[in-house]
């Protein structure tokens, strides 16, 4: 097998994809960016080092995360919360940086959600195998507001449910640089990541970084 490529100028550039009404994928949009964001990421990781969260169910996730913006989501036995600090040092999540901000709510405004304002990014790092089952993101105070969710690194196979678990579920290539923004009549839709397939980015090695921007409060 050869090896994937990665920002192959022979492909032809991929348009904006509309999965379902609230849904938009837009191929490259974080991009230019990527290398910026990464080493933004790799600040935040010092201050706050990536962690596998054990879920209420009592499972520890594959999936090492980590947070920044005004709230952090965090799980443990006693379930699913947003939190102000770090539970592991006790302090504040690090700042989120005005790159990371802006790129959010340029994505969330370019896929019909103008005026989105995040106050959490949630920080997953997937290392070969990682996978993240389905779920629905519903924690955050006021769903009217949409999730930007940015990919970097190695590709992934994003699942795409419906608004019920059983629901038909499609799946979305997530390359690096793409966003995928849902909202609206999408928002609660189901969604997870495939066991991430071997591989290794030129920017992130063997792995794939994921950044999702919420509203939480
Ligand atoms: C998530 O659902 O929180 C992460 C999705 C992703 O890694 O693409
Ligand atoms: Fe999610």
């Amino acid at each position: 097998m050869t090896a994937p490529l990665f920002d192959d100028p022979a492909q032809p550039p991929r348009a904006p994809q509309e999965l379902e009404p609230g849904a938009m994928v837009l191929p490259g949009f974080a991009h230019d960016q990527a290398a910026l964001l990464l080493q933004a990421v790799a600040a935040i990781a010092t201050r706050a080092p990536m962690r596998h969260l054990i879920t209420p169910g009592g499972l520890r996730m594959s999936v090492a995360m980590t947070n920044c913006g005004n709230l952090g989501w965090v799980s443990d036995r006693t379930g699913y919360r947003y939190a102000a600090v770090d539970p592991e040092s006790g302090h504040p999540w690090p700042l989120m940086p005005a790159c990371f901000e802006d790129l959010a709510r340029e994505a969330a405004a370019a896929a019909g959600y103008p005026g989105f304002t995040p106050d959490a990014c949630l920080i997953n790092r997937y290392a070969i195998g990682s996978r993240l089952s389905l779920h629905q993101d519903r924690d955050e105070r006021d769903l009217a507001h949409p999730i930007v969710s940015v990919s970097l690194g190695l590709p992934a196979s994003f699942l795409w449910g419906g608004r019920q678990r059983t629901a038909k579920v499609r799946r979305v290539a997530l390359l690096h640089g793409d966003v995928m923004v849902w909202g609206g009549p999408a928002r609660l839709h189901f969604h997870g990541v495939q066991r991430l397939a071997r591989g290794n980015h030129p920017l992130t090695g063997p792995c794939r970084i994921n950044l999702t921007f919420r509203k939480a409060d």
